[in-house]
């Protein structure tokens, strides 16, 4: 976990006593060395439309490093995950063998953009290729690729592609920029300069062609691609790396290819969106952002790895960062044999529940207009370590809107069956929750604002979500427009 982390860790366990199921990056600390966002133009804007709506993302880390899943053969750690090569120091004569075990049989795309849209989600990120090089779809420019080299010789991503189509999902493709396979990938780029067969005539130029040639094989065979979700990693932590990568071509490539897919902020390149990883900002961000999250502890499977976050967990972080301006991009790591772990299962099909009986609060839903309630600095309790002040997370709620509307989430049920609402001068016309929605709540007005008559008892296991509708629409509060700080809440 990263520090910021630790210490929005520190005092948020200490405001509500700790939370089962928090995030911990597994992997070596990430330099993403992120690409600026541009700012939104209107053109841009009309770009992340469909983004901003969608909210939810399904983000799918898969490839050779499922078949030792956590733990390389004869080695101790189990901790390992997609950069078990790296971290394992396994050279690609080896790592390429896993390519000859490689038969996921039990792939089923259609179930798995099913489970997808049974979760609430509107689009899928797919791992095309990861850092270890191996490629999750039949490319021309190598035979280190699912169809060539193993014996299952399907293309999941097309699979994938088409099951999405199918259901409506946007299909994304995740890229790695980093290689620890290709001959022409410096080792001096990766992290720890570790390479699987490292070449000291390696020529990052030629690594480029590659790339966008790959990059474009990706945009031309797999029909409407939503995002290039590119991941510089901890292991191309080079601030030249955009221009290493002839990184202004690529952009203009993509742009052409497919004009409407949206680029993240990891390719070195200017970027449509912001990616805080296993962490959620403090405060709303000036630009369109997206956190993306494992479910337990990894990213690839790991079989060893059972500290999987509650479904509250989850729905209290799409709640945070829906008010906040975000979309949420939760991970799961199949197996070998092409199953997504049975409890990654249980936890989406009950997250789903939420998200379909509180769509409205969610999809296309606005960020709160009050602010207060995401937290704050307290300044009179310092930090031991920084000396900064310590960050306060306002956890009982989190508001999100619509025109005439107001989602009040309640994540803690209010004691004394009330529940006041912060102050804001509009009328209210009616209150009641979504879970039950021919029951109208009354609503009095008082001297700290209006108190809605809430039910003894919750009406439903996870955050019920409070609708408010009222005469015009609240005037946002200007701390809205605070650019991330790097402080975190729940991750
Ligand atoms: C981290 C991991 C990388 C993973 C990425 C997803 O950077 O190191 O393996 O793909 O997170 O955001």
């Amino acid at each position: 976990m990263t520090k910021p982390a630790l210490l929005a860790l520190a005092s948020f366990t200490a405001t509500i006593g700790a939370l089962p199921g928090l995030a911990q990056t597994a992997t070596p600390a990430a330099h993403h060395g992120q690409s600026p966002v541009l700012p939104e133009t209107p053109e841009q804007k009309a770009r992340l439309a469909w983004f901003k709506d969608a909210r939810l993302g399904l983000f799918i880390h898969w490839g050779l490093y499922a078949i030792p899943a956590g733990q390389w053969p004869g080695r101790e750690n189990t901790n390992r995950g997609e950069w078990i090569m790296l971290q394992e120091k396994i050279p690609s004569a080896e790592y390429e063998k896993l390519a000859g075990q490689f038969n996921p049989v039990k792939f089923d795309a259609k179930a798995w953009v099913g489970l997808a849209k049974a979760a609430g989600m509107k689009y899928l990120v797919v791992t095309a290729k990861h850092h270890d090089g191996f490629c999750l779809y039949d490319s021309k420019l190598t035979d280190y690729d699912i169809v060539d080299a193993t014996p299952f010789r399907r293309d999941p991503l097309r699979e994938l592609a088409a099951a999405c189509r199918e259901a409506g999902i946007v299909f994304c493709i995740y890229y790695s920029l980093p290689d620890w396979h290709h001959p022409e990938f410096p080792a001096r780029y990766s992290m720890r300069d570790f390479h699987g067969a490292p070449n000291p005539q390696a020529d990052v130029g030629r690594y480029a062609d590659y790339m966008h040639a790959q990059i474009r094989e990706l945009l031309t065979n797999y029909g409407p691609v939503g995002i290039v979700w590119f991941d510089g990693g901890g292991s191309f932590a080079n601030a030249d790396r955009g221009q290493l990568l002839r990184g202004e071509d690529l952009r203009r490539m993509i742009n052409t290819l497919q004009p409407a897919a949206l680029i993240n902020n990891r390719g070195g390149i200017p970027a449509d969106y912001g990616t805080p990883e296993q962490r959620i900002p403090g405060f709303m961000t000036g630009n369109a952002f997206e956190v993306c999250m494992t479910l337990n502890r990894h990213w690839g499977y790991n079989r060893f790895d059972q500290e999987w976050k509650s479904p509250a967990t989850v729905v209290r972080n799409i709640a945070d960062i829906v008010s906040k301006g975000g979309n949420y991009l939760l991970n799961v790591g199949p197996t070998a044999e092409g199953v997504i772990p049975e409890e990654s299962v249980r936890i989406l099909r009950e997250v789903g529940t939420w998200t379909s009986l509180n769509a409205e609060a969610i999809y296309g839903a606005g960020p709160t207009p009050f602010g207060d309630e995401l937290g704050y600095e307290d300044a009179t309790r310092k930090d031991g370590k920084t000396g900064r002040p310590l960050w306060v997370d306002r956890n009982a709620w989190r508001c999100t809107t619509q025109p005439g509307r107001l989602y009040f989430h309640l994540l803690e049920w209010p004691a004394g069956e009330s529940f006041t609402l912060p102050a804001f001068s509009n009328r209210v016309k009616r209150a009641y929750l979504l879970a039950d929605r021919a029951r109208e709540l009354s609503a009095t007005p008082g001297a700290n604002g209006v108190t809605i008559k809430l039910p003894s008892r919750a009406p439903a296991a996870l955050a019920p979500v409070l609708c408010v509708e009222i005469e015009g629409e609240v005037k946002p509060a200007t701390r809205n427009d605070r650019p991330d700080t790097g402080k975190d809440t729940a991750s």
